[in-house]
């Protein structure tokens, strides 16, 4: 395993859509692994391909919802959010945004995504709350999109150090 290095705003592989995954081998999961461990190590939620460069259609979540007392891990190639419902209103961040995050971001307040894991087989996974709003941000890094372009107004971007970025976050939940 290793930490990658994380590809920041600015540079285009941020920006460009994501190619889907055929090829479903070892190196496939020695790459997820890699993603996890670069996730940890950044202490972020959720890490996409993109955001090492790669630009495959492939993401990591994981996290525990408070709200819930879950802990919910996945690995997702392909994913396609198949049915989505209601609204949630909150804070934003991304690993590859260090230092901000954003406020009055809306993203639906369940989904039902579907997609291959690790080895190619078909899974679909349904999700509320947090669990939900990380997989619609993960999914939104394969087709370029940022969490800055959901802003409503450039007001709702703030200035943070990490400390703070946690306590709002903690706030909020
Ligand atoms: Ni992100």
């Amino acid at each position: 395993m290793a930490v990658r290095e994380i590809v920041l705003l600015g540079d285009p592989v941020l920006r460009q859509k994501a190619k889907k995954i055929h090829r479903f081998d070892p190196s496939l999961q020695k790459l997820v692994n890699d993603m996890f461990e670069t996730m940890h190590a950044a202490d972020g939620a959720g890490l996409a391909a993109p955001q090492i460069g790669l630009l495959l259609r492939l993401f990591v979540v994981e996290l525990d919802d408070e709200e819930t007392g879950k802990h919910h891990k996945i690995a997702i190639a392909n994913p396609e959010i198949v049915s989505e419902e209601g609204e949630q209103c909150g804070l934003d961040g991304c690993l590859s945004i260090p230092g901000y995050y954003g406020v009055n971001v809306r993203r639906a307040a369940r989904v039902v995504m579907k997609g291959q894991d690790v080895r190619g087989k078909p899974l679909r996974v349904s999700a509320d709350g947090y669990f939900a709003w990380a997989l619609q941000h993960e999914r939104d890094h394969l087709d370029g999109i940022l969490y800055i372009d959901l802003l409503e107004s450039p007001d709702d971007l703030r200035v943070a150090r990490r400390e703070e970025i946690e306590e709002e976050a903690g706030a909020i939940e």
